[in-house]
């Protein structure tokens, strides 16, 4: 089939590598000039594991425009994956959504499938519909379909390849035999529903997961104060199925392009209803608290952080991914400074990005070079690599051995034996 995606972004670059390793024809389409002359060349901007590979192989059948008009007239499907970033009172800002819409709409000459892909508050298609409408020039058929996506960073191209299930909200039977056929290849669940449950669905799973997420952390509070580990609570949780495993991770807080945004455009949505989500502005609330726990355990085990020099691991919001969008670790390491602690940092994929909103901070070449001279070990995001560190090297090249491990990367038993003050996260 031929599709394009309009945003090169963490979804849509992912999701065009997809479908044309699925033999689809795909064009991608970028405002940013940059970025889609750096894709013409092959050089990525951003990482994802995988993806450079998966472009590469498929590039025969994928190309890269600025240019939404030749898109939209090379396409029966047509994806929307631009940003929906939050506005300052916490609503999402829509605004690229409605322009791209009005351009998908002047270019139509013909029947077009157009796709929300972008995570939308409930009634968008509506609006998208409306806006396609008033600027159908050529008087074309079109259908809008709600297909959100549930993709994670770090991991995005196995999430996409083999997904959980397929939300496809739609009212016209056309589209979705349409829609069906782009994604029968995949042999997930599909799940037929219509636009504005679509809609509902993709934010109420981030709104889940945000909720499982400081339920933990909220356990890993009383945990701290009853003397139990909330990773053995966990564990004990997880086995049963109707809670799962996953997402029971106690730390400094779930960050991010999404979550973050998704839970505060879902309570303004409620409000606009007149309903007020009450539980996701606790799950916030928990959420913030988290980070500001973290800062006043560092400050107790390090005293007044006034010039010491505390060595940092990680910054980008979780592993596998360069995104420090909304991370926890931007905004910790902003409040020690602020407090006149001198940071060494070092993450194995940000630093490029996080030199231009970071200032101040000594960027190391590794997690040893880190350690070198600093008064204690701050982890923040669970990197892979930080799991593997020799403990007796980084005790060795510490002023003090103290690990203040906001991602309980390390095991708190054998950190002691090592000799260090270990102090985690609920446990
Ligand atoms: P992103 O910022 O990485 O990419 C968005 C892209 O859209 C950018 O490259 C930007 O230049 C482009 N763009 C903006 N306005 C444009 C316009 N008028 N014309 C053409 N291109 C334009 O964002 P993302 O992380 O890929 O997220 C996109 C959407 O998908 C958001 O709604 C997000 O909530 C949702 N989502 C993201 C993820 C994720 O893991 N990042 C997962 C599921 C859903
Ligand atoms: C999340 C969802 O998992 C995806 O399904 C969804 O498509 C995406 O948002 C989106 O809508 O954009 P993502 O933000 O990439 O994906 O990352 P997650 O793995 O969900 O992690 C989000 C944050 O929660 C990270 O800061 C992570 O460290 C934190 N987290 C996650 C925890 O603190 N504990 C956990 O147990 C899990």
């Amino acid at each position: 089939m031929n599709i394009s995606i309009i945003g090169a972004g963490y979804v849509g670059l992912v999701m065009g590598a997809c479908f044309a390793k699925l033999k689809n024809k795909v064009i991608c389409i970028d405002n940013d000039e940059k970025k889609i002359a750096g894709l013409k060349k092959g050089i990525m901007p951003i990482y994802e594991p995988g993806l450079e590979e998966l472009l590469k192989e498929n590039r025969k059948r994928i190309s890269f425009t600025t240019n939404i008009e030749e898109g939209v007239e090379k396409s029966k499907v047509i994806f929307i994956a631009v940003g929906t970033p939050a506005k300052e009172n916490g609503e999402a800002d829509l605004s690229y959504v409605e322009e791209v819409s009005r351009k998908i709409a002047l270019a139509m000459k013909e029947y077009k499938v157009i796709v929300e892909k972008s995570t939308v508050p409930v009634e968008t298609g509506d609006w998208v519909e409306r806006t396609v409408k008033a600027n159908n020039v050529h008087n074309v058929e079109f259908d809008v379909v709600s297909n959100p996506e549930f993709l994670r960073e770090g991991s995005a191209i196995e999430d996409a390849l083999h997904p959980d299930r397929i939300v496809i909200g739609v009212n016209s039977k056309k589209a979705a035999e349409i829609m069906k056929e782009l994604y029968e290849p995949l042999r997930a669940p599909v799940i037929i529903t219509d636009i504005r449950s679509a809609e509902i669905i993709k934010h109420a799973s981030n709104s889940f997961l945000a909720t499982k997420i400081s339920f933990i952390n909220a356990i890993a509070n009383i945990c701290e104060l009853s003397g139990a580990d909330v990773e053995k609570v966990a564990l004990g949780m997880g086995y049963d199925k109707r809670i799962g495993k996953g997402f029971l991770n106690a730390g400094i807080g779930y960050g991010g392009s999404c979550f973050p945004k998704d839970v505060s455009a879902f309570v303004r949505i409620a409000e606009k209803y007149g309903y007020d989500f009450e539980l996701l502005k606790t799950v916030e609330r928990i959420n913030a608290g988290q980070r500001a726990n973290f800062i006043r355990k560092i400050e107790k085990a390090v005293w007044v952080l006034k010039g010491k020099t505390l060595g940092v691991l990680g910054l980008s919001f979780k592993p596998n991914t360069d995104d420090i969008r909304e991370s926890p670790a931007i905004e910790i390491i902003k409040t020690l400074q602020a407090q006149g602690a001198e940071i060494r940092v070092y993450d194995p994929q940000t630093m490029a990005k996080a030199k231009e909103v970071l200032e101040g901070v000594q960027y190391c070449k590794n997690a040893y070079e880190v350690c070198e001279n600093s008064e204690a070990l701050i982890i923040l995001t669970d990197w892979e690599e930080f799991k593997k560190l020799d403990l007796e090297k980084v005790k060795r090249l510490l002023k003090s051995p103290l690990i203040v491990d906001g991602r309980n990367v390390f095991d708190p038993e054998e950190a002691g034996k090592i000799g260090f003050r270990y102090i985690g996260v609920g446990r």
